[in-house]
């Protein structure tokens, strides 16, 4: 028996286990809308990066007391990594973010590659799951073709994918959900295509993590990143290495440092403060399971997760619903990204506009001015903004919810951006 009778959503408790949420500037509440690109840490990191750095701060490896308590803090939030992604604990592995791990495995991964092989990356991707690609296939003289975008239903172009998959790929990189478009992908399509003729695959999940449980074994991938800092936790980068990849890539780390997972692909001290504040952010997402999921404690981490993120989810929704239905009627307004409340499933709460005749940075301005805290640009969604005409021209306003967002916080938004409409 792992679940018990759910409790509704309570914005007060989730909120109360934020301490930042509490702050104030010259009395006025802030409103934090850029959870995209970051988001609050939860009480329980702060606990967990101060045992860190306080009860065991110690490298790992050593015989004394605090040494020992390192490694065991490692053996416990590699297991509980683990069971995030649906992984093995030697599957696991810490980073700086995702941006450092797919640069450190693409230097690894390509020295596989020869001039006329072929690779496959995406227009939804974030540069991190671009670049390092193009780079390495620049200097191994490899081919590189794009998996499109769809400008109108804003998805890939899966019909594409027969034609650029082929014998000679060895990579296939793509796109869990965007940061610019919101678009949740079928990951699992894309990644049983590139594994059909045995090419290595990688999953950014960096924007998919914060919303749903990701589930590495249903996915199918080699390689997939997050970033724990936009889930509540340390800025950290936290990968899954399928076992077979792991083992065979010569690892880029000093000779005598243990060549084994999960050391193996981590080279120099990691930072043991971030890896328990990760430890931390898996704990919030689980005490949410708990309260809210109707998770019983005693459950598996995985499975207290799950439930966290159905509850979390029902809420986001409910937040998505509200901001679509009111961005509705306002006018001059366009959306990036899939509009239709009814299609939520299809999308996470990150919504990117324009007003017609209003600068993003402007606005973002104005929201700030009000103390809710907006992104504009084109946050490195690269591709994704030339390919909708927005790159040069101050990119797009970025409204993004966290489950510790509120209905009241949705509707200052959408009073906002009715000002500027109507103003336009
Ligand atoms: C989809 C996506 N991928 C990758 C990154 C880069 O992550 P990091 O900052 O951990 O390198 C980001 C950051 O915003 C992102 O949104």
């Amino acid at each position: 028996m792992t679940m018990t009778e759910r409790n509704s959503w309570n914005d007060d408790e989730v909120r109360a286990a934020f301490p930042a949420l509490a702050l104030r500037d010259d009395g006025v509440a802030r409103v934090y809308m850029d959870a995209p690109g970051g988001t609050q840490v939860a009480g329980r990191v702060l606990s967990r990066m101060r045992e860190a750095m306080v009860d065991h701060c110690a490298n790992d490896g050593g015989a004394f007391r605090t040494s020992r308590l390192t490694d065991a803090g490692f053996a416990t939030v590699h297991a509980a990594a683990a069971e995030f992604l649906g992984a093995a604990p030697d599957e696991v592995v810490f980073g700086l973010n995702t941006t450092t791990l797919l640069f450190h495995f693409s230097r690894m991964i390509a020295r596989e590659w020869r001039p006329g092989d072929e690779i496959v990356v995406s227009r939804m991707d974030h540069d991190a799951n671009v670049a390092p690609w193009l780079i390495a296939a620049e200097e191994r003289g490899v081919t590189v073709r794009w998996l499109d975008i769809d400008p109108e239903t804003f998805h890939y172009r899966y019909d594409a994918l027969p034609s650029l998959v082929n014998p000679r790929t060895r990579l296939v990189a793509c796109n869990h959900a965007s940061n610019l478009l919101g678009t949740i992908n079928d990951v699992a399509r894309i990644v049983a295509a590139g594994r059909a003729v045995g090419a290595v695959t990688v999953v950014d999940a960096v924007q998919s993590a914060p919303h749903f449980a990701i589930d590495v074994a249903k996915i199918g991938c080699d390689l997939l990143a997050s970033s724990p800092y936009k889930y509540f936790g340390p800025h950290a980068g936290l990968a899954y290495v399928r076992r077979e990849l792991a083992d065979r890539l010569r690892p880029l780390k000093v000779r005598p440092s243990p060549q084994t997972m999960p050391f193996k692909h981590a080279p120099g001290t990691p930072s043991f403060e971030a890896q328990l504040g990760t430890l931390g952010a898996l704990e919030h997402l689980a005490w949410v399971g708990e309260r809210f999921g109707g998770a019983v404690p005693g459950a598996t981490l995985r499975s207290r997760i799950e439930a966290g993120f159905v509850a979390s989810t029902a809420h986001e929704h409910a937040l998505a619903r509200r901001f679509l239905d009111g961005l509705a009627t306002l006018r001059g307004v366009r959306l990036y990204g899939i509009g239709d409340p009814r299609a939520l499933d299809e999308r996470v709460p990150t919504f990117c506009l324009r007003i017609a005749g209003r600068d993003p940075a402007a606005m973002a301005e104005a929201f700030a001015a009000r103390n809710i805290f907006v992104w504009s640009g084109s946050f490195y969604a690269y591709e994704v903004a030339g390919a909708l005409g927005v790159r040069d021209d101050g990119g797009v306003l970025r409204i993004g919810f966290a489950h510790y967002n509120t209905m009241t916080e949705v509707d200052q938004a959408l009073s906002l951006l009715a000002e500027l409409a109507a103003g336009a």
